[in-house]
């Protein structure tokens, strides 16, 4: 058995439930939940109650002063990532903050730059790359199966009613590239490597959505590679294939493609290899939403293993930074209607991040949404028994 770790995990809402789970699967590697917060009490209480949790909070500043966690997992909303990561990575606590990093890359850069200084371990609960059929890929590309690919497309088409259980979504001024864009980005660098610039076209699909719930952007990557990546929750299609992620890449050796259901083609030498990718369903998960669950597991046991190992996880802050600058360059080139690099950003945002890294979070500025018409929602159906498993 490893060494004991005790971990505090900050928001016990909607998606904590899966880092609670995953936490409680990782007993038999030493992990022990020592104490959970939440501003809101009963939930709070209800997740101490639930998965055995000795002591609960509803405020992280009182955690702070009476617990000595050896790791904190901050499952808030964007809001309060920046104001928390700050006082964690004060204390000297390694630290997992859930995506998205921040609300803009100055957010990320003040975080990353703060945990640097401080010596702290800090990473972003980026899971998407630890889906079991993405996990799958990246060992083939590693492989050299197909060389490095020149081509890529990473889609995510829905049209699940993610507002039932994510009400907050319709207010975001900020909406799909911070909350899905953050995912497909990462999963473009990890596949096809660091980006140069990005061009990225947004749509408001959805009416009462206040930001855009549609980008579709194409990336140059620093190699020569290409790749088209996309995300909407507005797609009307049948079925519905929520929550899988699509992938195509072509590489010079042949080419990797994962279908719907996870069945996924290799192609080398004018021949075929299926398999199928499916993730295991864990015990306390459910389809479709196993595929999420298992990688949270995997994201939560990696990012134990790189603090053990005493290594920056694939995920950290400073891996993290550079993904949520695609996101940034998405946003800046949809304003702009030009490609926009990430270079001049990435560099803006490191001496905006040194001046604010000990200052307050700011009051949030209003995204211009771009100047589309607006198409009119599709049907949703109320898929609320799905909810509490997502
Ligand atoms: N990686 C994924 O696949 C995935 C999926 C869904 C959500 N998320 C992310 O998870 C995060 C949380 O989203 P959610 O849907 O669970 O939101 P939520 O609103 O359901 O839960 C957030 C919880 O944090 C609590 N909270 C707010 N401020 C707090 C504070 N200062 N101290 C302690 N607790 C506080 C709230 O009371 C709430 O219970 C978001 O960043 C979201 O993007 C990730």
């Amino acid at each position: 058995m490893a060494d004991k770790i005790g971990v505090s995990v900050v928001g016990c809402g909607f998606f904590a439930q899966n880092h609670l789970n995953a936490w409680r699967d990782l007993a038999k590697d030493g992990v022990e939940l020592i104490a959970v917060c939440d501003i809101d009490a009963a939930k709070a209480k209800a997740a101490a109650e639930k998965f055995k949790v000795p002591r609960w909070y509803t405020d992280l500043d009182v955690l702070l002063a009476k617990e000595k966690p050896g790791l904190i997992d901050i499952v808030t909303r964007v809001e309060t990532h920046r104001e928390q990561v700050l006082k964690t990575v004060a204390k000297g606590i390694p630290t997992i903050v859930q995506k998205p990093f921040g609300f803009d890359l100055g957010d990320c850069r003040a975080m990353t730059l703060a945990a640097k200084k401080a010596g702290v371990f800090l990473a972003v609960h980026e899971n998407f790359r630890f889906q079991a059929p993405l996990r799958r890929i990246t060992e083939l590309l590693r492989q050299g199966v197909i060389g490095t690919p020149s081509w890529g497309r990473v889609s995510f088409r829905t049209d699940y009613d993610i507002y039932t259980g994510q009400p907050y979504l319709l207010n975001e001024t900020r909406f799909v590239i911070n909350d899905l864009g953050v995912h497909v980005c990462d999963l473009a660098r990890a596949f096809l490597g660091e980006v140069e610039h990005v061009t990225c076209e947004t749509q408001r699909r959805n009416p009462k959505a206040k930001g855009e719930d549609t980008a579709t952007m194409m990336m140059k990557h620093v190699n020569g590679a290409v790749s088209m990546v996309e995300c909407t929750y507005g797609a009307h299609r049948l079925p519905d294939i929520f929550p899988q992620t699509l992938i195509e890449l072509e590489g010079p050796k042949g080419a990797i493609i994962l279908y719907k259901n996870f069945d996924l083609e290799i192609m080398v030498g004018g021949k075929i290899t299926k398999e199928h990718a499916d993730a295991e369903v864990l015990h306390w998960a459910a389809r479709p939403w196993h595929i999420i669950q298992e990688s949270v597991l995997a994201t939560n046991a990696h990012i134990l293993n790189a603090l053990r190992s005493g290594k920056p996880a694939d995920v950290s802050a400073e891996d993290n930074f550079k993904t949520f600058a695609c996101c940034e360059a998405a946003y800046k080139s949809a304003e702009s209607g030009k490609a926009v690099a990430l270079e001049p950003l990435q560099a803006k945002a490191k001496s905006a991040g040194k001046a604010k890294a000990k200052a307050k979070p700011k009051a949030r500025a209003k995204v211009k949404s771009p100047k589309r018409p607006a198409k009119k929602a599709g049907k949703k159906s109320s898929k609320k028994a799905a909810r509490s498993k997502k």
